[in-house]
């Protein structure tokens, strides 16, 4: 774990309220592993005290940056969002567990609602220098929503949409759509409802899944409990692990959805 005075190399509003920012990281950007998240001091002041938990969303390793990708929700974010060229970020990390990479066999899937794309493009990234094909979901509510698409597919992947109101590939949700053409192993991130379908789906086929969760965070470190998620584990019915340190990225099969 390490803490790093970054430098905002760019910052770009990509739709009104979305920010990707690009964070010149040295070495954390060296260690970073898909599925693990920064937290992030996001003012100079005590306000707000605590650090924001941020996905590592894209990382160039030649350059030693690490990218961001955020909504707007509250002070921390609107704070990270004032940033510009040059200014300074105090990040603590890499944390968190990442995704388990596949090996070659079999189709790997990636379904991603909304914001959810965050930390699975970094995964993207790696898949496609391991020279592995995904099948992308997207989904969202509308097609100006629907993120990344053309780099996802310059990556090498294939990009399949769903939008709620069908301005854009199937309409529905993207879960739904991802159940049509099931894979051998699957990559999620996106909100809790959503999650939660994909669980049910990936039980029912019994797909390899993993599912990245988002829980409020104090610490960021293990030491708090506040992000204390409840999962089943062998031998006993279920039990609280934290997801700052045993989390973000959980096997789908062990999250308790309530
Ligand atoms: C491991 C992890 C990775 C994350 N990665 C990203 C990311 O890549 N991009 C991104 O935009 N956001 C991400 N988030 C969510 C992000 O941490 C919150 O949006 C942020 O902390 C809000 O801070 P704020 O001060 O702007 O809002 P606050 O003023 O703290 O809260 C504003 C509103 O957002 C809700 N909220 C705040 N934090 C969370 C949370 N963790 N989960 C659900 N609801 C929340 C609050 O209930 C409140 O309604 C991630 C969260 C976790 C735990
Ligand atoms: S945020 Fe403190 S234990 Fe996870």
């Amino acid at each position: 774990m390490l803490i790093t005075d970054a430098e905002v190399v760019k910052q770009k509003e990509i739709l009104p309220g979305f920010y990707r920012m690009a964070l010149s990281a040295g070495e954390a950007a060296n260690y970073a592993k898909p599925g693990q998240f920064l937290h992030v001091r996001c003012g100079e002041t005590l306000d707000p005290l605590l650090r924001r938990p941020v996905s590592i969303h894209a990382v160039d390793r030649e350059k030693g940056e690490i990218s961001l990708f955020y909504r707007v929700v509250g002070r921390g974010t609107a704070l990270l969002a004032v940033k510009e060229k040059g200014d300074r970020l105090n990040l603590l990390g890499p944390l968190g567990s990442g995704f388990t990479m596949p090996g070659n066999s079999g189709r790997v899937a990636v379904v991603a609602g909304g914001i959810g794309i965050a930390p699975l493009y970094f995964l993207l990234q790696e898949l496609s220098g391991l020279k592995i094909h995904a099948d992308v979901f997207t989904g969202a509510a509308t097609k100006k929503q629907l993120f990344f698409t053309s780099e996802i597919k310059a990556l090498g992947h294939s990009v399949f949409p769903a939008t709620d109101d069908g301005t854009a590939g199937y309409r529905g949700t993207v879960v739904n759509l991802f159940e049509q053409n099931p894979a051998d192993r699957v990559y999620s991130c996106g909100p809790a409802g959503m999650l939660k379908s994909l669980c049910r789906v990936i039980r029912k086929h019994g797909i390899w899944g993993e599912v990245s969760l988002e829980e409020r965070m104090g610490c960021g470190v293990g030491a708090c409990l506040s992000c204390a998620c409840k999962t089943v584990s062998e031998g006993e019915n279920y039990r609280y692990r934290r997801v700052c340190v045993e989390g973000p990225v959980f096997p789908a099969g062990e999250v308790v959805w309530e």
